[in-house]
């Protein structure tokens, strides 16, 4: 419902401008009213399918009652004590159950933080703590977050990096393996151990940090074959490895985490986003050993593990179970694997269609030539279909990336109406 007759988009987004500062972006001049399962309202009463979820939060979708609920009677109880002062069960639950699902098979310590970034963070001081070592090794096109460490292993420069740094030393960055781009699973190996050739030497690494699927990267997926080439090159040198699945996680790639299909277990594991379903919650999961590694009182933070969000996330496990929601997973990936392809069947600019379950993308070219990414077709594209109702998200190292992370209870109807849109803009701009 309008608030307000001033409250049109136009007139929030100048007051936004002159309000906010420009490094703040904003994808689109939408200003939201409600939101409902996987569709989204803006303060004009314009509807809008989502197939962004709020950049991969609303695996479970906008306001499922079972969240709602979870959160009002944790609202009716008490909203904040800091656990480091007083501490409550829902908190002890969410570690429980998020150290039983975490893949290997040794004893698991968790513990929370409020964002992705500081996920990160914290999984790079439990590391260092454990190992007495410095170095950390990341990927190129890799996303980790905006906090210091977080920039320093994002291996993507503008718009992340730029004149924030210097950035904490001792980070180093990997080529990530992307046949699509010309660099080979051999390649992406021999870059790290070049690493150890040319600008530290192995038994001072701490970490190799690596994101499953690259999110921001633009969803390229490291093979379970490379992930176990890389976990052996961690146990030949006592590296630590970390899978950031902040993106990832919380049943995106059709598992609970997308590790359980490497075939091998990192010792750490960030969470963030869907992980609570909306409410800003993220998990540092690892080996007990290494977890209890860092002093007492060296990790916490006054609101993280809030308990309103460890209330939301033990509700969100809930749902995964109730509506099976991992086969859902599967499913919505093969739907939109099937549509995608159909699109880019009448359209060359489509270069590639990939996923890892849910998780889906398309890499857009000038004339389908591979040595030409096409980012102003990717921003047109998003404009186009969201101005026929649909919220696209683009990404990747040429930004020429559309990928979609639509929440999961979205129905078939639903996600064919977003791909219809999806079609009908590609026609259009052909
Ligand atoms: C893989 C990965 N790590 C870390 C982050 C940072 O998370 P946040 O924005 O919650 O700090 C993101 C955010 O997109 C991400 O995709």
């Amino acid at each position: 419902m309008q608030r307000d007759a001033h409250f049109t988009n136009a007139a929030l987004m100048a007051r936004r401008r002159a309000a906010l500062p420009t490094g703040l972006g904003q994808g689109f001049e939408i200003f939201v009213d409600r939101a409902e399962g996987a569709e989204v309202w803006d303060v004009e009463g314009k509807r809008y399918i989502d197939f962004a979820g709020g950049i991969a939060v609303l695996n479970t979708g906008h306001r499922h009652p079972a969240l709602v609920a979870a959160i009002a009677e944790q609202l009716s109880k008490f909203t904040h004590t800091c656990f480091q002062v007083m501490a409550y069960e829902p908190y002890v639950e969410l570690a429980e159950r998020l150290n039983a699902l975490a893949p290997g098979n040794f004893a698991k310590k968790s513990f929370f933080m409020t964002t992705g970034a500081e996920a990160v963070e914290n999984a790079i001081k439990v590391a260092r703590a454990y190992t007495k070592r410095s170095g950390v090794i990341a990927f190129g096109g890799g996303f980790h977050g905006r906090t210091m460490m977080g920039m320093a292993l994002t291996g993507k420069v503008a718009p992340y990096k730029i004149g924030f740094g210097p950035f904490p030393a001792e980070v180093y960055h990997a080529k990530f393996p992307c046949e699509l781009h010309g660099v080979s699973e051999d390649d992406a190996i021999a870059s790290v151990e070049a690493l150890f050739k040319y600008d530290i030497e192995a038994s001072r690494v701490a970490a190799i940090i690596i994101e499953p699927v690259q999110g921001e990267g633009g969803f390229y997926a490291a093979s379970p074959a490379f992930a176990q080439r890389l976990r052996a090159l961690c146990d030949q040198h006592g590296i630590l490895l970390i899978a950031d699945e902040v993106q990832t996680g919380a049943g995106r790639t059709g598992t609970w985490l997308a590790c359980e299909q490497w075939g091998v277990a990192p010792d750490i594991i960030t969470m963030a986003k869907s992980l609570a379903g909306g409410m800003p919650l993220s998990a540092i999961i690892g080996r007990a050993e290494v977890m209890d590694a860092p002093a007492v009182g060296g990790l916490g933070g006054t609101y993280a593990g809030n308990p309103l969000a460890c209330a939301s996330a033990l509700a969100v496990l809930d749902v995964f179970e109730k509506e099976n929601l991992l086969q859902r997973s599967k499913d919505v990936g093969a739907r939109l694997t099937a549509g995608l392809k159909a699109i880019a069947a009448k359209h060359k600019s489509i270069g590639d269609v990939r996923g890892l379950g849910s998780m889906i993308a398309i890499e857009l070219f000038k004339n389908g030539d591979l040595h030409q990414p096409d980012a102003d077709l990717a921003k047109k594209l998003a404009a186009e279909a969201a101005k026929r109702g649909l919220i696209l998200l683009t990404c990747g190292t040429y930004a020429n990336v559309v990928r979609v992370l639509v929440p999961l209870v979205a129905s078939d109807a639903l996600l064919d109406e977003g791909l219809a849109i999806m079609a009908a803009s590609f026609d259009a701009l052909a």
